[in-house]
């Protein structure tokens, strides 16, 4: 009896989702959680991102070309905490910097509308928790579709002009070119269909940890959820 209770503990202790929309700082928060508490993570976006650069790349038209596509790939989800970057494998070649631009993201966001598509990368998601280890989850349903047992759910927002602009910063760093007006206009756009979509749209989950991360940096972010995890 007693181990078994210790087992569901555990199950229901180790996870901790971050969801909320792009640019908000879900990532660099996982990644830092994850340092600290020795932790995997999961990039949700970036197998959504996955699936976009595919259909592009493939010109595949239908869900069904989408989904035999993500079937027959060897799919596998790197983090790299040196680097302080998550990555994926594609049929053993690293994309990283391929999957983070605008065009990339929008064909993301229109594909995750579509519930065959979600259904077929929920099991890439549920893999990425070995219960050895605990996992930071990001993205915008990890707390109310993916991981609904995971102890903590934290939910970020900031305005849309601060995400753009930390958005611009994180492509500059990688040497891309910005054109701030455009960035904000798509980030926008995405944002709208995440939150207005049928299926799994962007909300947090019930009893999420709200945090508003306009004018906080990330050691203060951190340190409000180490403190809420720390209490349960
Ligand atoms: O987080 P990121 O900006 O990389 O996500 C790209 C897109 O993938 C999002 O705009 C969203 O439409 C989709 N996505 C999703 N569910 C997730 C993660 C991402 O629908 N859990």
């Amino acid at each position: 009896m007693g181990k078994n209770l210790d087992v569901i503990l555990k199950l229901v202790r180790n996870i901790i989702t971050i969801d909320g929309p792009s640019g908000v700082g879900k990532g660099t928060l996982a990644l830092s959680l994850a340092e600290k508490l020795g932790w995997n993570v999961l990039d949700s976006g970036l197998i959504y991102r996955l699936v976009g650069f595919m259909s592009l790349k493939e010109k595949l038209e239908t869900p069904q070309e989408i989904i035999i596509c993500i079937n027959n790939s060897k799919i596998k989800l790197l983090t790299n905490l040196k680097e302080k970057v998550c990555e994926i494998e594609l049929d053993d070649k690293v994309l990283g910097k391929e999957l983070r631009n605008e065009n990339v993201a929008s064909k993301a966001s229109e594909l995750a509308k579509d519930s065959e598509i979600r259904n077929a990368i929920m099991k890439i998601q549920r893999n990425a928790y070995e219960e050895e280890k605990g996992l930071i989850a990001d993205g915008r349903d990890m707390g109310t579709v993916i991981f609904p047992e995971a102890v903590l759910k934290v939910f970020l927002q900031a305005s849309s002009k601060v995400r753009a602009e930390r958005r611009a910063n994180q492509l500059k760093e990688k040497g891309m070119s910005v054109i701030m007006h455009d960035l904000l206009r798509q980030i926008q756009q995405r944002d709208e269909e995440d939150i207005n979509r049928k299926i799994s749209p962007l909300k947090p989950a019930d009893g999420s940890l709200l945090i508003d991360t306009s004018n906080l940096s990330i050691k203060e972010v951190e340190k409000r959820v180490m403190e809420n995890y720390k209490k349960l």
